[in-house]
């Protein structure tokens, strides 16, 4: 249920310590079992978030620094963090070491990630050493567990701040204490907040662009965190959404992501409004902006409605990320996928259908507690039938608190490690068949930069996402150009510039 309220974001009358005594009070730790239940209180939206007057300057001369780990809603998050930095006077650090806060925005989707995060925060101890006065922060999703709160408490104390996924909007307050605290500040709420609106952004250049239409996730996949780590689904107002994409056109940027876990459920949770994602596209693809995308689709709730509106083409592009997880239907059932193998290909039959040349990726999970041999084989016999352009290919990793983590995994590791090599293989062969398919073909390019290999060459995407090498002049940077595709790797197309295109 999300309504529209004028309701304030409680930022100044936060419960702030005062004294030593009040910080030991001043601690919100997770819990994944709160976070796990589904309120049916209102989610309200929020249009008034202000830095408090007293903090707006707390920065003025000192820098800082945030690594973001994990998926695009993360680097988003980051856009935003940084956003209320600068606005607090604070300025991005030329080197990490020296900056006075650094933030670590974490992802915990699966155990290396988090282990990662644990060994660079271990290195910071020595930063924090020659620079006593730094603020260390860790964010994202890894702070809305338990265990990772526990440890940081117990073996990271050079660690000074902890917040969550739901407490961004409270970074001046929570930046305040810690500066003034000798504690870990710690504030980590496990049910979700509200939607706040109108947060400052700091952005990564001006010609792409991230837009969340949703928060949460409600689908409880039995292996994943997320419906942990951001709570259920919240919908932005539509008119929210489209009035940002329009500021971002009249910006002159010339890409749109929107973001969401599960962006075919958008708009379920309004109790005012029967609009949905279709809508939504339906709406967008009207604005001046040359490409819109969207990430990241679940298959069981994507209908013929959206199918409908993206063969409308124009500037919706023809790629859709459609995580599969798995091809075999007993699998996906205790992944609690709710689609079988045959739903999927039926839905995957009807976007081809619709949309000529639409350009297909996904993820899969390999090594599922309790996957057979033959499991394994209906996923790479999907993997062929799809005819995948590219996927991103995961070994399960139990994540604590999740049904599938007290499932029985007795798979040997090197099974797994051999189901992925072969997924691997059966992936690189048709993307190849796929790049192939485009040599002699002249494409749309917009241009993101260098390549990291070549500094004479350029790198940029197509509008079904794909690499594309050529030489060009780093003066096309952020423009569309055509490009004749002429080599086609694995992974990567190489070709030459025709012209450049005004958008
Ligand atoms: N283990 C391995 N992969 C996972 N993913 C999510 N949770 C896990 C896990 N516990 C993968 C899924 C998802 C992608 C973002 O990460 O494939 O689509
Ligand atoms: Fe995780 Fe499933 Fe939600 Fe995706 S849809 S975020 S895999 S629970």
């Amino acid at each position: 249920m999300t309504q529209k309220t004028e309701a304030t974001t409680d930022l100044k009358s936060a419960k702030s310590p005062k004294t030593a005594e009040d910080f030991a009070k001043y601690f919100q730790a997770p819990s994944l079992k709160d976070a796990k239940k589904r309120g049916k209180e209102e989610v309200q939206v929020h249009y008034d978030f202000t830095i408090p007057e007293e903090m707006e300057g707390i920065g003025k001369g000192k820098t800082y620094a945030i690594r973001t780990y994990g998926c695009q809603m993360n680097e988003h998050d980051s856009e935003t963090m940084a956003g209320i930095l600068e606005r607090m006077g604070y300025a991005p650090a030329e080197i990490e070491e020296n900056a006075d806060v650094i933030l670590f925005n974490t992802c915990a989707i699966r155990e290396n990630a988090e282990d990662k995060v644990f060994g660079e925060l271990g290195h910071l101890k020595r930063v924090k050493r020659n620079n006593p006065n730094l603020i260390l922060g860790l964010c994202g999703c890894m702070s809305q567990e338990e265990s990772v709160v526990n440890k940081v408490l117990k073996s990271y104390q050079h660690v000074d701040l902890i917040f969550g996924t739901h407490n961004i909007h409270r970074l001046p307050v929570l930046l305040r204490d810690a500066l003034y605290s000798k504690e870990m500040v710690v504030e980590v709420w496990s049910k979700e907040g509200d939607i706040i609106e109108n947060m400052p952004k700091v952005r990564e250049g001006n010609t792409k662009a991230w837009v969340n239409i949703m928060y949460g996730c409600d689908k409880f996949c039995t292996y994943c965190i997320v419906p942990y780590t951001r709570g259920k689904e919240r919908s932005r107002r539509p008119e929210d959404v489209i009035a940002e994409v329009r500021e971002l056109a009249r910006q002159g940027f010339k890409e749109v992501t929107l973001l969401g876990q599960n962006v075919n459920a958008y708009g379920k949770d309004f109790e005012d409004l029967e609009y949905g994602f279709g809508d939504l596209l339906d709406a967008i693809r009207k604005i001046d902006i040359p490409r819109i995308r969207f990430t990241t689709s679940h298959p069981r709730d994507f209908d013929d409605h959206l199918i409908e509106v993206l063969a409308k083409g124009g500037n919706l592009v023809e790629h859709i990320h459609l995580p599969v997880q798995s091809g075999s239907t007993e699998v996906l059932k205790k992944m609690a996928r709710k689609y079988s193998r045959e739903h999927y290909l039926e839905l995957v039959r009807k976007i081809k259908a619709a949309i000529p040349h639409v350009v297909l990726t996904t993820d899969i999970i390999v090594g599922f507690p309790g996957e057979t041999d033959e499991q394994f084989e209906d996923t790479l016999s999907l993997v062929e039938e799809v005819g995948y352009d590219s996927a991103y290919t995961f070994i399960y990793s139990p994540r604590e608190g999740t049904p599938a983590a007290a499932m029985e995994d007795n798979i040997p590791l090197e099974v797994k490690k051999q189901r992925l090599y072969r997924l691997n293989e059966a992936l690189a062969k048709s993307g190849l068949e796929k790049n192939l398919a485009m040599q002699g073909q002249t494409v749309e390019v917009l241009v993101d930069g260098v390549s990291k290999n070549n500094d004479q060459v350029l790198a940029g995407r197509t509008r079904g996402n794909k690499l594309v090498h050529f030489v060009g002049d780093e003066s096309l940077i952020g423009s569309y150009v055509h490009v004749k595709i002429t080599d086609a790797k694995t992974w990567t197309l190489h070709g030459e510039i025709v012209s450049k295109v005004e958008v």
